[in-house]
């Protein structure tokens, strides 16, 4: 009887067509589960970097020679140049980057290559090279990131006097300046830019020399690599080194929360672009057409945008839910760890890009935006203030005075500033003339002078101090 489950006889025997498959079957299995290397190239020029850096001290510890030294170096730099050129031929069965180099590593310069594993793991590698690539996304999204706040700083300054409707409960509240609104964006991307720095600052520490969990008996130089790959420091703790993913963890959640910044924005261009609002134009650039409404120009990038928070959000939680109850140390569930921050980065970066195209698209309509300023009673803050301020009212007392007036101009269907003195004066009979001198949006948003607040001065100064601290 032939062995069923031994592939390498499967033509022998009465079941050979069935036994053979059967036992491809499991072992093809096994190799899709177990095959990181479709997600894990992606971070080849990390792994190569690492290895080198590797290497470099493995010789300068004197635990290899400078001749094997110098050929995985020389092999190591010919891998990366047919990987860069799109000559590397990928392999599943080597199941991952860090196996695919070094068999390559092999073919290349034979033994030495079965060198360059001294005193080093996959666990310590892995960590090492996804470590390396996320920080390079965090530098590559920081500054994806300066551009959209320059390009919200520039709308900001030519639209600092134009005024709009400020809401709450998405009911028009108070006359704000358009320039304000989008400085309101500069300052959540900025605390966005902030959170990525500092989770940047946290995972810059190497885990190369932790090994497969406790460390090395080689006497190894842990300074030498984490210095020559940039990083501040070797990681403290070997077990710790090859266990956690929070690097991974802080980049998905600083993700997530930029990715609801963006969301809220692209909810706003959605609704500005719409018939009840039209206080913004986008170009074709950024719009499509129905395929059955010749009228319709849709906002399809800031739907997009919009949406795809759910995937970065999703990402995030991919990854907290793979983590959690692991025990220590390396487990290949954390194999998993690559694809939701992969996926998170190429969405952000995406949404990113398409926002600032959006923000250097769009036009303000001042005259729209204006128009709906004059529905809603919008100074109604402003009087309350005014009868705090000259008469010396209580400000609960003018908050009902007020009221009333509000309620009288929407029963005679006037704006505030329409509503004739003596009708005010039966309310209230010291008012005076003078209290239409606040009634004006442009009057309500120039008063409110205060730092951080809306007037047209303050916007551009804002925008100025802005500039200044993200430049
Ligand atoms: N491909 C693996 C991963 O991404 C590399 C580490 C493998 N380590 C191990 N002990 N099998 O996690």
């Amino acid at each position: 009887m032939t062995d069923q489950h031994d592939k390498s006889r499967p033509e022998a025997g009465a079941n050979a067509m069935w036994g053979g498959r059967f036992a491809a079957g499991p072992d093809a299995i096994m190799e899709r589960i177990n095959a990181s290397i479709d997600v894990d190239r992606r971070f080849y020029r990390q792994d190569i970097a690492a290895s080198r850096a590797h290497a470099a001290m493995l010789v300068a510890q004197g635990i290899i020679s400078a001749e094997d030294g110098e050929a995985i170096e020389k092999g190591l730099e010919q891998i990366l140049g047919e990987i860069d050129a799109g000559e590397f031929a990928f392999s599943t069965a080597l199941e991952d980057i860090h196996m695919n180099v070094e068999a390559r590593l092999r073919e290349l310069i034979g033994p030495a290559a079965g060198r360059l594993h001294t005193a080093r793991s996959r666990n310590d590698q892995v960590a090492t090279d996804f470590r390396l690539w996320v920080r390079d996304a965090l530098d590559q999204l920081d500054e994806g990131l300066a551009d959209l706040q320059a390009a919200l700083l520039d709308l900001a300054e030519k639209e600092a006097a134009t005024v709009m409707p400020g809401y709450t409960h998405l009911q028009a509240a108070q006359p704000v300046t358009f320039g304000h609104h989008l400085l309101a964006y500069v300052e959540m991307i900025g605390r966005d830019r902030g959170r990525f720095a500092d989770s940047r600052r946290r995972m810059n520490e190497s885990p190369l020399g932790a090994a497969a969990l406790a460390g090395t008996s080689f006497p190894i130089d842990r300074q030498m690599t984490a210095q020559a790959l940039g990083f501040a420091r070797p990681m403290a703790n070997s077990i710790d080194a090859v266990s956690d993913r929070d690097f991974a963890l802080e980049f998905l959640a600083a993700a997530s929360i930029l990715a609801v910044h963006l969301s809220r924005f692209a909810e706003e261009i959605v609704l500005w672009c719409s018939e009840g609002f039209r206080f913004i134009q986008l170009s074709d650039a950024f719009t499509t057409g129905s395929s059955i409404m010749p009228q319709k120009k849709n906002p399809d990038a800031a739907e997009l945008v919009r949406g795809k928070a759910g995937r970065v959000i999703g990402s995030l939680n991919t990854l907290l839910i793979v983590m959690k109850g692991l025990p220590l140390t390396y487990g290949k569930d954390m194999q998993e760890d690559k694809e939701p921050v992969f996926d998170a980065f190429d969405t952000l970066a995406l949404c990113v890009a398409a926002t600032t195209g959006m923000v250097r698209d769009m036009r303000a309509d001042a005259e729209k935006m204006r128009a709906a300023t004059t529905k809603g009673f919008l100074t109604a803050t402003d009087l309350a203030d005014w009868l705090v301020r000259v008469l010396g009212l209580p400000f609960r007392d003018a908050h009902h005075v007020t009221g009333t007036l509000v309620a009288k101009a929407e029963a005679a269907g006037l704006d505030l500033a329409e509503l004739p003195l003596s009708a005010m004066q039966e309310v209230e009979p010291r008012i005076t003339d003078d209290v239409y001198s606040v009634l004006t949006v442009e009057r309500s948003v120039a008063s409110r002078s205060v730092y951080g607040g809306t007037a047209p001065e303050q916007v551009r100064a804002a925008v100025a101090a802005a500039r200044e601290r993200w430049s």
